[in-house]
């Protein structure tokens, strides 16, 4: 069978088996950012966001997206330019097998969209379905609160039609402009 979907900003059609669940179809169809742990729904390892809401794919039945919107870790960021929530992670060393971190950096993203601003104990909620058995959550709480921090900084700006940076002032590497550029 076909499913028609937005996926990461495309128009696609997968073919998949009736019984493939949206991680298999995703997965077989290259896009293996998001990855399998438990399978049950447990470990978060496999979190895309289908139509805004963050999604276990493994429970997902993939004819359930025929319509749907849906993102993977692969729409984010380029190898060159991280998107904030990736750097975030990567500067307060927040990540090490990174078998979790596509579906952790899902949610998060995901997660601040919704809560610009959280405190540490929202974030915690907020991560309660996103298992990481190597980093420890304390850096992945400072990386969530610096993610929240560099998007609040880029919206500013972006509101701020990219004001000037002041002189005698480093521009913050924010991703909204070539860096150093603006006059
Ligand atoms: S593989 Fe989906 S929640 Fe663990
Ligand atoms: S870095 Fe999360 S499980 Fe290893």
């Amino acid at each position: 069978m076909e499913v028609n979907l937005t996926l990461n900003g495309e128009d696609t059609t997968l073919t998949v088996d009736q019984s493939d669940t949206l991680l298999d179809a995703l997965r077989n169809a290259g896009y293996t950012g998001a990855k399998r742990g438990c399978g049950t729904g447990d470990c978060g390892f496999c979190t895309v966001v289908v139509d805004g809401a963050s999604v276990k794919s493994c429970l997902q039945p993939v004819a359930r997206v025929e319509g749907a919107t849906v993102e993977t870790i692969e729409s984010l960021g380029t190898q060159d330019e991280l998107h904030p929530v990736q750097a975030a992670f990567v500067d307060n060393a927040a990540l090490q097998c990174g078998f979790c971190i596509p579906g952790m950096i899902m949610r998060v993203t995901q997660f601040l969209e919704s809560n610009p601003d959280p405190n540490e104990e929202e974030i915690r909620e907020a991560l309660s379905g996103n298992i990481c058995r190597c980093t420890g959550y304390e850096k992945i709480i400072d990386a969530v609160q610096d993610a929240a921090s560099r998007l609040s900084n880029e919206r500013a700006m972006v509101s701020d039609g990219g004001r000037p940076v002041p002189s005698g002032q480093s521009c913050v590497d924010c991703s909204t402009c070539s860096g150093g550029e603006r006059e």
